[in-house]
């Protein structure tokens, strides 16, 4: 079976750095290329740390492209607070040799879904979907080409982490989200729901350093730095792994659990700005739009982690 080709478009960002390991250490993927986007830190950062990444994972000949350095509307929101002033605070990691691509990350989406067969490239954005909603405003002609979009971002039951009701990737660029959701695609959500059931606990952090390897070594690195903001608020035993859950997903689906249903983005309210309205219990007649996950088999996320991880 052929390795599914996909985009990651991304803002590293730790679990961001999880998540493009995961996929450069699994042949199930091919990464046809990486488009950075402005969100946990501005877009120099998230450019530059993508790099950094490809090259701890041996890849210095991935295509790394910058893409938009602020959502369509509204003013950025970082979280260096989560993330340090870097975005990949924790280990201390070389600055990258290989150079960015040339060219916008937007176009690259665009030039890419053109160039492939209809339906043959999944779109897997990690951050604000400022890139995607930007690539279908710019090519309406795209969006029927997608195969699907497998995304980070917003929550149900979990329902916010930058806000009381909503997801950072969400709330960063909601005219965005609002653009996707509504774009017609088939779209995949990895909600705060699952990835707050995915926890790096000591042991499993462990279980990364005890690889042995750079790679190991640094993502052990990057979560003993990136659980102490989520265990202080939460009181939790340990980060939660978001964006690796994207690639998972798309490795082991059999891993989650979730339901087809109507998801809509709040773009309006000051007080519920960038809220995932999901109709969780179908209580709307709104078309159902998403595959909304819920759920996750967290071991077995870690243990096919962990074992893919040690591959690079
Ligand atoms: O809310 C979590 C999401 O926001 C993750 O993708 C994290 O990297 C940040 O982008
Ligand atoms: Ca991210």
């Amino acid at each position: 079976m052929s390795a599914r080709k996909i985009i990651i478009d991304t803002d590293p960002g730790q679990d961001d750095a999880v998540a493009i390991l995961l996929a450069l250490a699994s042949p199930e993927l091919e990464v046809l290329g990486i488009t950075a986007v402005a969100g946990n830190v501005p877009l120099a950062l998230t450019q530059k740390n993508a790099r950094i990444i490809c090259e701890l994972a041996g890849r210095p000949d991935m295509a790394v492209y910058a893409g938009c350095d602020a959502p369509l509307k509204r003013p950025l929101v970082t979280a260096e607070h989560v993330h340090g002033k870097t975005g990949l605070d924790g280990p201390d990691l070389p600055d990258p040799v290989m150079a960015l691509a040339d060219g916008h990350g937007v176009d690259f989406i665009i030039e890419t879904l053109r160039t492939h067969d209809a339906g043959t490239v999944t779109l897997c954005p990690l951050g604000p979907l400022s890139n995607i909603a930007t690539a279908f405003q710019k090519a309406p002609d795209i969006v029927n080409r997608v195969q699907e979009i497998v995304l980070m971002g917003g929550a149900y039951f979990a329902v916010g982490n930058i806000t009381p009701t909503a997801e950072f990737n969400i709330y960063v660029d909601p005219e965005a989200a609002d653009i996707v959701f509504k774009s017609g695609v088939n779209i995949t959500v990895v909600p705060l729901d699952v990835t707050h059931k995915v926890l790096v606990t000591s042991a499993r952090n462990d279980a990364f350093r005890a690889i042995g390897t750079p790679v190991g070594i640094a993502v052990a690195q990057m979560t003993d730095f990136f659980e102490r903001f989520d265990k202080e608020k939460y009181g939790s035993l340990g980060a939660p792994l978001h964006d690796p859950c994207v690639t998972a997903y798309l490795i082991r689906p059999d891993l989650f659990g979730g339901r087809h249903i109507n998801v809509e983005i709040e773009t309006s309210s000051p007080l519920t700005l960038g809220m995932t309205v999901a109709d969780w219990w179908g209580v709307t007649d709104r078309a159902p739009n998403a595959t909304f996950l819920g759920d996750v088999d967290a071991d077995g996320f870690f243990a096919l982690l962990t074992d893919r991880l040690a591959r690079l």
